[in-house]
């Protein structure tokens, strides 16, 4: 047994698993998925011998919008004698690379927080005997595989590893934020989320800087705008709902309530496009890309709200209509992220721009 183990927001297991049955093929990597609704959890399952070890290195964790972490699996070990579950773990891992770090991990819902003290406590014996054995390092090493143990409950363990320069960092792949208080939304979550995400930290400074204008369509309450403002940017904010007060009296916004779609910039020096309007995807992408290719702006963030069925597809069809706009705009290449962050709900991010 043995296959890529994927990390989800619960109910959309199978959105997850349609994308690794396509992105695995176009690395000619057969199998089948493994899946229970609400569970956060998929595993693809691989006909070839060397599979899993292929996916976990080469299907980018960042090419794939619905998964939060993977690893290679290579046994499920189930009915845990709960007085020895170490014993059969360890015989699990015995033939792994020297990995750097143990993470010893649970669902990302319900049931699986209900486990998250036992996976605590199980961590730091689980930890020591395999440094004895030689399959961790001593010492922490994050340029060396990461050794993972998922409990799907008290009994059952799936255990694999990962490569350093294909997996999230974050326990459980989510990135936890902090709500800042003076925040008008809680979506401001999101944005943060998608600069700390899509933005190497090192560029920060020169695309997320003090004195950059940005537009933020759909602004109202605020909590993207927000996010801007705390950056020192200057912020034109379109929706016609109402502006947070405290915003407005930084004097850093200035506020348009118009149709984002028909709106039009004062000026020819938008640095940012950022857009979460509660419209068709298929629109706002085409918006997006428009302003983008016609080089409106230099960078965009966005949201594409998600059908309750067919989310894939529906991406995938915004992002042909991006693919088409740039091509007939004649914008040449650009880069394009998209994923499914912790903090949004029936939506996906985006990020787009051209290539320098
Ligand atoms: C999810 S809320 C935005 C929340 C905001 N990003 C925040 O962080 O506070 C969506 C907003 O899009 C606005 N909206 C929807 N369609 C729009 C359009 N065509 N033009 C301008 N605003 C629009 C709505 O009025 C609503 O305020």
């Amino acid at each position: 047994m043995a296959g890529l183990a994927l990390y989800c927001r619960t109910g959309f297991e199978k959105d997850l698993a349609n994308e690794v049955i396509e992105k695995s093929a176009a690395l000619e990597v057969f199998g089948y998925p493994e899946l229970k609704t609400n569970s956060g959890l998929v595993l693809f399952h691989c006909y070839q011998a060397e599979g899993a070890q292929t996916l976990a290195k080469s299907l980018a964790l960042t090419s794939l919008i619905f998964a939060r972490q993977l690893f290679a699996f290579t046994e499920r070990c189930e009915q845990l004698d709960t007085s020895d579950r170490i014993g059969p773990i360890l015989q699990a891992c015995i033939e792994f690379p020297e990995c750097g770090e143990l993470r010893v991990e649970h669902a990302d819902s319900t049931d699986g927080r209900e486990i998250s003290k036992f996976c605590r406590k199980i961590s730091v014996p689980l930890r020591q005997t395999l440094r004895g054995k030689g399959i961790l390092t001593p010492l922490e090493h994050n340029k060396l595989p990461v050794c993972h143990v998922y409990f799907e409950d008290s009994t059952t363990a799936l255990v694999g590893y990962s490569y350093p320069q294909n997996n999230s960092p974050h326990p459980l792949g989510i990135l936890r934020l902090k709500f800042p208080n003076e925040a008008p939304s809680r979506s401001t979550l999101k944005l943060d989320e998608a600069f700390q995400l899509f933005i190497p930290k090192k560029e920060h400074g020169k695309r997320l800087s003090g004195g950059l204008h940005a537009v933020d369509l759909g602004a109202c309450p605020g909590g993207w705008t927000y996010q801007l403002v705390k950056r020192g940017m200057f912020v034109e904010a379109v929706d016609n709902g109402a502006m947070d007060e405290a915003l407005m009296a930084t004097g850093q916004v200035r506020y348009c309530p118009e149709d984002g779609f028909k709106f039009q910039p004062r000026k020819n020096n938008v640095y940012w496009l950022v857009c979460d309007m509660i419209e068709q995807p298929q629109r706002v992408a085409k918006l997006m890309a428009t302003w983008v290719a016609t080089k409106r702006c230099q960078e965009s963030m966005f949201n594409l709200k998600l059908p309750m069925k067919k989310r894939y597809e529906s991406i995938k069809e915004a992002l042909a209509i991006i693919d088409q706009c740039i091509d007939q705009h004649h914008a040449g290449p650009y880069d394009l992220s998209v994923k499914h962050l912790y903090h949004d709900r029936e939506e996906v991010t985006v990020h787009l721009r051209l290539k320098a």
